[in-house]
């Protein structure tokens, strides 16, 4: 079995994280718009790409090679970038297409082979039948059981964002995707805005106490703490 733990890039998020992704399950980040979310995929993607290995990148919302760059250090972001398989599915039913597809990529036994699997996010091209339609939730579930059927079979993490509703019934913002998503995820941080600084915040974990958190700003590279 391999190392179980995979860095994030960032430390403080390894530190919360108990070390960094686990293999084998689904690690989910929730949190409003511009919390850093997408960020910190990068960031992991970088960190993985920089170790000699390839990443899928399932991205629903629009890519930003411009962003990957800053992150992934500058000149040498385009030689990192020849090893980030990149999907853009436009709507749900190529999200399900690509999500299967990308086995191709992780069978293949290759110099540099995929230890990791980012889907940033997991629900934007479901966010507006999810609060409502049952039928969206069901295939968003089976999407998730395939990705985690994938995680388990090639022993690599699964990293997945969220965005957030406002659960009127439990007085409280949720993650989209409702308890089935809450339930495939092993562990969840969940990322707020303060006044200019972000705050990530353990919501489960397997071995860690849920609360943890750390405050962080963002910055031209990624994230720093504060
Ligand atoms: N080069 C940069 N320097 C500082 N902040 C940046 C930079 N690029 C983007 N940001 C900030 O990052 C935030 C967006 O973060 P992002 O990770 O995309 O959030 P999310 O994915 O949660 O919506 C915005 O507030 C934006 O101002
Ligand atoms: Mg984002």
């Amino acid at each position: 079995m391999k190392c179980n733990k995979l860095s994030t890039g960032s430390p403080d998020l390894n530190m919360l994280l108990g070390g960094g992704l686990e293999r084998r399950v689904i690690t989910q980040f929730y949190g409003e718009p511009a919390s850093g979310k997408s960020t910190l995929c990068l960031m992991a993607a970088a960190e993985c790409l920089r170790a000699g290995k390839s990443v899928i990148f399932i991205d629903t919302e629009g890519f930003s090679v411009e962003r990957f760059s800053q992150v992934a250090g500058g000149d040498g972001a385009e030689e990192l970038a020849e090893h980030l398989y990149l999907f853009e599915p436009v709507d749900f039913e190529q999200q399900g297409l690509m999500i299967a597809e990308s086995e191709d990529l992780l069978r293949a036994n290759r110099e540099h082979p995929v230890d990791l699997l980012i889907m940033d996010s997991a629900t934007a091209l479901y966010r507006t039948e999810l609060e409502t339609g049952k039928e969206t939730l069901r295939r968003l579930s089976h999407y998730m059981v395939k990705i985690l059927g994938l995680a388990k079979k090639y022993d690599v993490p699964v990293l997945i964002t969220n965005q957030i509703y406002v659960d009127i019934d439990r007085k409280r913002i949720s993650g989209l995707g409702g308890t089935a998503l809450e339930h495939i995820s092993k562990a969840i941080v969940s990322f707020e805005r303060l006044d200019g600084t972000r705050r990530a915040v353990l919501r489960k974990h397997r071995s860690r106490p849920e609360g943890l958190s750390f405050e962080f700003e963002i910055t031209e590279t990624g994230i720093n703490r504060i």
